[in-house]
């Protein structure tokens, strides 16, 4: 199991505001992880949810050793250090009509414990995240996939500065069997 450092994403680890600490996930947090993964609440826009705690660790080896792949567990800060969410992603290279791209993008998601929503978490960690994206890790364009009833989701991309670049309607067939629109934003370096 590795430390979760993906070769190519040079980050200064840990990122803290004083309150939210976000650093690379390890196995040791699929406890954690799969805690709240198994809340309904937390499963109604996702697509891969793991069954067993094997399950969990497994997604969690799995993501964290890919070269290009980033997880990162969210922590309060304070003496328990306890994991409430995780962050990351997966970094690509844009599309080129010919030049070699010298910077990468990258595919943004995150999940936050229900019993601490609304509390600023994933608003912090995305505050977090993104800046250290596009300077350390030099990451030109993040992007979120998000459906449109996802409220929540979109307000915290929305305050950190990410635009909306549109919406692909009844994209995606959701968990209640209704279609969902995708919505697509992005944050530019
Ligand atoms: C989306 C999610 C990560 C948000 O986490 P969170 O820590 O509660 O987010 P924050 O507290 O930082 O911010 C939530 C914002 O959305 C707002 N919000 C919450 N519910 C809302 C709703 N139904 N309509 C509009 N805004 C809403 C909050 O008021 C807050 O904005 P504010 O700070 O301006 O008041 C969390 O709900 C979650 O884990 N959901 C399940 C997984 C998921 O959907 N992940 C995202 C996939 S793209």
């Amino acid at each position: 199991m590795g430390t979760g450092e993906p070769s190519g994403l040079q980050i200064a680890w840990p990122l803290s505001d004083g309150r939210v600490t976000i650093r690379p996930a390890s196995e040791a947090d699929a406890e954690a992880i799969f805690e709240y993964q198994q809340r309904p609440e937390a499963q109604r826009y996702i697509s891969r949810i793991p069954a067993t705690i094997e399950d969990a660790r497994a997604m969690v080896a799995e993501r964290t050793s890919a070269p290009d792949g980033l997880m990162c567990a969210i922590l309060l800060d304070g003496p328990d250090g306890q994991v409430v969410g995780d962050i990351g992603g997966r970094r690509y290279l844009p599309g080129s009509l010919g030049p070699e791209p010298e910077a990468w993008d990258f595919r943004l998601g995150y999940s936050v414990h229900p019993v601490m929503w609304g509390k600023g978490v994933a608003s912090a960690a995305v505050g977090l995240l993104v800046p250290a994206l596009h300077d350390q890790a030099g990451i030109r364009r993040i992007v979120a996939k998000v459906f449109a009833d996802n409220r929540a989701s979109i307000r915290v991309l929305l305050k950190n500065g990410f635009e909306l670049e549109g919406t692909e309607r009844a994209k995606v067939l959701g968990r209640d069997g209704n279609w969902l629109d995708d919505c697509t934003l992005s944050h530019l370096s």
